[in-house]
């Protein structure tokens, strides 16, 4: 089963997708996780971030795994280096939408992704999964919460990492984030069809996840678990 959930920043997606996967059995893709590692990458090498032929290689090309810690949290690797913790660093968090925007970015990851997605079980977490990168999977959730309780969120997750960021500035960054996000011309986030909505801002962990992992009994492996 490939199930698809989008959703902008902050509105529960990687906890809640992380949880599915777990509670399904399924292997849980944080695509969000390459553009951040993208970014990074082009920040460091001193890629120009409107370079659409230099970003589009770094994408096709950059090794990257995304596996599990011994710990069992979700783990970002390029070319061997254990990124997790930097690709959250705030640079990249202001960056990440610049490269997202690029076309050649989207193309190279959206064919990385559905590549990561042929084992048929998988749970992927992003903005343009349900539209763009698995129009074909089984299920499909689009996931909302308000933004002062996306920016609460974000803070609780930075702080487990070691970062400090006022929930103010993070209110700031996610609201202008989402708008590049939404208006960029190639693969905006929106809502897919037929997707299940869920507003997650006054509903536990749990209670999302139970919801999620219901829908999933309902349906079958229409898309033939590919994209
Ligand atoms: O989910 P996140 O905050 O880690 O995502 C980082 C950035 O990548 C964010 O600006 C949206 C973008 N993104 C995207 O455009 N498409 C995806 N499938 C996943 C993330």
């Amino acid at each position: 089963m490939i199930i698809a959930i989008d959703g902008p920043a902050g509105s529960g997606k990687s906890t809640i997708a992380q949880a599915v996967a777990e509670r399904l059995a399924l292997t849980y893709v944080d695509t969000g996780a390459m553009y951040r590692a993208v970014t990074l990458l082009a920040l460091e090498k001193g890629v120009s971030l409107e370079d659409d032929d230099a970003l589009g290689s770094l994408a096709l090309e950059m090794e990257i795994d995304l596996s599990e810690s011994a710990q069992g949290l979700p783990q970002v690797r390029v070319a061997g280096r254990d990124v997790t913790k930097a690709i959250r660093e705030p640079l990249v968090s202001q960056k990440v939408s610049y490269v997202a925007a690029h076309r050649k970015v989207r193309e190279a990851l959206k064919l990385r992704q559905r590549g990561m997605a042929e084992t048929g079980d998988v749970v992927l977490e992003g903005r343009d999964i349900g539209t763009v990168v698995c129009p074909r999977a089984d299920l499909k959730v689009f996931l909302t919460a308000s933004v002062g309780v996306r920016a609460v969120r974000r803070k609780r997750q930075l702080e487990e990492q070691g970062i400090c960021i006022s929930a103010k500035t993070l209110e700031r960054e996610i609201l202008l984030r989402d708008t590049h996000d939404s208006t960029r011309s190639v693969a905006p986030l929106r809502k897919p069809r037929d997707a299940i909505e869920i507003d997650t801002t006054e509903l536990s962990i749990e209670e999302v996840v139970d919801r999620i992992a219901a829908e999933a009994v309902g349906v079958g492996s229409d898309g033939g678990g590919s994209c």
